[in-house]
């Protein structure tokens, strides 16, 4: 079970290693971004670490606050000093997909407000291009769902209604569907973004461009860091 990964969870400690007293720190969303948030718990209980979080999802507040991590509300935080959250893909630019965990939105607004932006992955999701691996997620306004679809689908996009393992629904925390969209081939990633952002009713896509400065990368024994060349600061 991926939790268990101890790639991932060596992964999880480096990057809350990275965390020191007086920071704010962006908590990502996903089973990688928990493990982080629990050996931040760990450090808090441990060593008398003092941090607020500002956390992505109801999911990652609510096991923060389980786990004793204090949060505060992201808009009372003029910035963050880190943001730590996970991807589902990463190519060789630093160029990210987010979102299969549907909390894309809120950690898109959470990242861009960070002074260093930490992503952690394990090797599998390293890519030579976007989209191999997972189709892009696409949050989308439910009101006039059909018309976006069909716009999408218009831009090359093979787009598939999220749904619940009891095929309910999917919604994610702001009340919006996910439309997960395939193309043949993702070669522009900027473009494409650019496309479908400008189709109504697109409030915002898991393309994560520009969005990371550090790349960890968990392996079965170690931990790889990687500093985005065109991102050091
Ligand atoms: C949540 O919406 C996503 O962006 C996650 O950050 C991403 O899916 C990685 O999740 P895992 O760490 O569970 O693989």
């Amino acid at each position: 079970m991926s939790d268990l990964d101890p790639a991932k969870r060596l992964a999880a400690r480096a990057a809350a290693e990275l965390v020191t007293s007086g920071m704010s720190v962006g908590l990502g969303s996903g089973s990688t971004a928990s493990l982080v948030v629990r050996e931040l718990a760990e450090r808090i209980r441990l060593e008398g670490l003092q941090i607020v979080g500002a956390a992505t999802s109801a999911a990652t507040a609510e096991l923060a606050r389980a786990e004793g991590v204090p949060l505060r509300e992201f808009d009372e935080l003029e910035s963050l000093d880190i943001n730590l959250d996970g991807a589902d893909e990463i190519d060789t630019q630093f160029r990210m997909i987010k979102g299969r965990g549907g909390a894309l939105l809120r950690e898109k607004i959470v990242v861009t407000a960070a002074r260093r932006r930490v992503t952690i992955v394990t090797a599998e999701k390293r890519v030579g291009r976007l989209g191999s691996r997972m189709p892009l997620p696409v949050e989308v306004s439910s009101f006039g769902l059909r018309h976006t679809e069909r716009a999408l689908r218009a831009l090359g996009a093979q787009a598939e209604l999220r749904r619940n393992p009891d095929s309910t629904l999917f919604l994610t925390d702001g009340a919006n569907p996910i439309l997960d969209c395939r193309f043949a081939s993702i070669d522009d990633p900027a473009a494409l973004d650019q496309r479908l952002r400008r189709v109504a009713g697109v409030f915002e896509t898991g393309l994560f461009l520009g969005l990371c400065d550090l790349l960890i990368v968990g392996h079965a024994d170690r931990v790889e860091r990687i500093e985005n060349p065109s991102r050091l600061r």
